[in-house]
C-alpha cells in the first residue's frame, strides 16, 4: 500500500495544468472497439484506470499503442470472449465493455464491475436498456451473459439520470437497427464527449447534453481522431486547493463552464477568483462565509467534488451543510477530517460542518478516490505532517498529482 507524506502549510503558487477527464477517457477507450477502423484519441490521462482498460482491450486481442498523451486502438483482430472477473472488478468503467461488445457482436459475457465503494451502485438501468433493445440478460451470481439475435432501436426511460446507463445505452444502440430514444438521460459533459467521439466514427446521435438523446443506428463505424475533454473534477479539486492555501494559483487547461456550480459557491463564500474561459486564478480566502450545498446530476453540484469541498467548508466561519443525494456511502472521509481537527457531524445523507477549525497533521487513510483527494487537501492546509495511506485510490484518478502539487510549492512525496 502506497502512502503520501505531506508537510502542510506551504503556500501554493504557480500553475497547474489539467489533464484529460478520467470519466470520459474510461468510456472512450471501450467505445473504440465499436469501430471497424483505427481510432486515435488525444489527451488521455496517465492514470491506473486507463492501464486497467488497456489490459482488457489487449486481452480481447486489440492492438493498443500509447504515445505521450495519445492512444491508438485497432480492434480489427478482437475475439469476443468472456472477460474474467479479476480484471472487470478493477474498475467501474469495465462495464462499458458490456455495451460495446454487445453493440458490435450481439453477445457478451462478463462480471459485475468494480469501482469505489461509495454505495451499492446497481446496474439495473443498463440491463433495462439492453432489454429495451431486444437483448436477453442471463444473471448467474456475479456473471452476466447478454445476447441478442438483432439489436433493434427502442424506447429507453431511465429511472434516474445515470451516467453509466446513459453511456451504455449509447454504446449498445449506436449500431442497432432503427432509432433509439433515450429519456431522462444524464447531461454530464462526459456524455457529450462520448457522443461526439461516436459521431466522429460515423454514428448519428443527437441531443447529448440534454435529457433526451436520439440514436439513429448505423451498420458500420469507421476510424477517427478524437480528444478527451479536460477533467472538471481534477480542475475543481485544485481550485479548492487554491481556495485553502493558494496565492494566485492558476488552474489552466480547463473549461470553466463545467465547474460553474463550484465557482458560484466559492464566490458565495468569498473566495477570490479570476475566471476565464479556460483558466481560473484562485487565492486563499479570508473570513469565508458558510454555505449549503446539495449534490445533483450535471449541471448541479457534482458528487465527485462533495468530499474535496468538505475540507474547505471546515475553514468557513459558521455552520455549513452538505447533502449527498447520489451515493449513500460517501462520507467516509469525515472520520479522518475530524481526526485532523474538523468538527463535522453526520445525519443520514447530510453533514453539518462547524467552522472555522484549525487542521493538524495526522495518520489518515483514503477509503476511496475523492475521499483521498479531500484528505490530501486537508493535509496541504494542515499544520505539521500528514500521512495519507491507501493512496492507490487517489492515483487511479489524478494524473501526476504529486508532481503537479510539488511544482506549485507543496511539500509532498510518495512512500511505499
Ligand atoms: N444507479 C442505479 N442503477 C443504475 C445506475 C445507477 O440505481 O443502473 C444509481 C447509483 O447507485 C447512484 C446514481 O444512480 O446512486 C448515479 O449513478 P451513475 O450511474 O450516474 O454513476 P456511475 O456511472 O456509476 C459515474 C462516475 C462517478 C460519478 C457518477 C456521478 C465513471 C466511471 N464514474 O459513475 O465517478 O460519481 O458518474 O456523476 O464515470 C469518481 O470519479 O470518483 C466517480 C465515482
Amino acid at each position: 500500500m502506497k502512502k503520501m507524506v505531506i508537510n502542510g502549510g506551504r503556500i501554493l503558487t504557480g500553475e497547474i495544468k489539467i489533464s484529460g477527464a478520467k470519466n470520459s477517457a474510461v468510456a472512450l477507450i471501450p467505445a473504440a472497439l465499436l469501430s471497424d477502423g483505427v481510432v486515435k484519441i488525444d489527451n488521455i490521462p496517465n492514470i491506473s484506470d486507463i492501464d486497467a482498460l488497456r489490459e482488457i482491450l489487449e486481452y480481447l486481442g486489440a492492438t493498443v499503442v500509447r504515445d505521450k498523451s495519445y492512444i491508438t486502438i485497432d480492434s480489427s483482430e478482437i475475439v469476443n470472449k468472456e472477460i474474467p472477473e479479476n480484471i472487470s472488478k478493477k474498475l467501474r468503467a469495465s462495464y462499458y465493455f458490456m455495451s460495446a461488445l454487445l453493440g458490435k457482436y450481439k453477445h457478451v459475457e462478463m462480471y459485475f464491475p468494480g469501482g469505489c465503494s461509495i454505495g451499492a451502485r446497481p446496474i439495473d438501468q443498463t440491463l433495462k436498456a439492453f432489454r429495451a433493445l431486444g437483448a436477453t440478460v442471463k444473471e448467474e451470481g456475479n456473471k452476466f451473459t447478454i445476447d441478442a439475435e438483432e439489436l433493434i432501436g427502442g424506447h429507453v426511460y431511465l429511472d434516474m439520470p445515470s451516467v453509466g446507463a446513459t453511456i451504455n445505452t449509447l454504446l449498445a444502440s449506436v449500431r442497432a437497427k432503427g432509432t433509439t430514444i433515450l429519456e431522462n438521460a444524464a447531461k454530464e459533459p462526459e456524455i457529450v464527449n462520448v457522443a461526439t467521439f461516436l459521431n466522429n466514427m460515423g454514428a448519428k446521435i443527437t441531443g447529448a447534453g440534454t435529457s433526451e438523446i436520439r440514436i439513429k443506428g448505423v451498420s458500420k463505424l469507421t476510424g477517427c481522431f478524437s480528444e478527451v475533454i479536460p477533467d472538471r473534477i481534477e480542475a475543481g479539486t485544485y481550485v479548492l486547493a487554491g481556495a485553502l492555501i493558494g496565492k494566485d494559483l492558476k488552474i489552466s487547461n480547463l473549461i470553466s463552464e463545467h465547474i460553474e456550480s463550484l465557482t458560484l459557491k466559492l464566490e458565495e463564500m468569498g473566495v477570490p477568483l479570476k475566471i476565464e474561459e479556460d483558466s481560473i486564478v484562485v487565492s486563499k480566502g479570508e473570513h469565508l462565509k458558510p454555505v449549503n450545498v446539495k449534490t445533483l446530476g450535471y449541471p448541479g453540484f457534482p458528487t465527485d467534488l462533495q468530499q474535496p469541498l468538505t475540507t474547505l467548508l471546515t475553514q468557513c466561519e459558521g455552520t455549513s451543510t452538505l447533502e449527498e443525494t447520489i451515493y449513500e456511502n460517501r462520507f467516509q472521509n469525515v472520520e479522518y477530517l475530524n481526526k485532523m481537527g474538523a468538527d463535522i457531524t453526520i445525519n443520514k445523507r447530510k453533514i453539518y460542518i462547524e467552522g472555522k477549525t484549525p487542521l493538524h497533521g495526522e495518520e489518515v487513510s483514503a477509503t476511496d478516490l475523492r475521499a483521498g483527494a479531500c484528505l490530501v487537501l486537508a493535509a496541504l492546509a494542515a499544520k505539521g505532517k500528514t500521512v495519507v495511506g491507501n493512496v492507490e485510490h487517489v492515483l487511479r484518478g489524478y494524473e501526476n498529482m504529486i508532481e503537479k502539487l510539488s511544482n506549485v510549492g507543496a511539500d509532498i512525496k510518495e512512500e511505499n
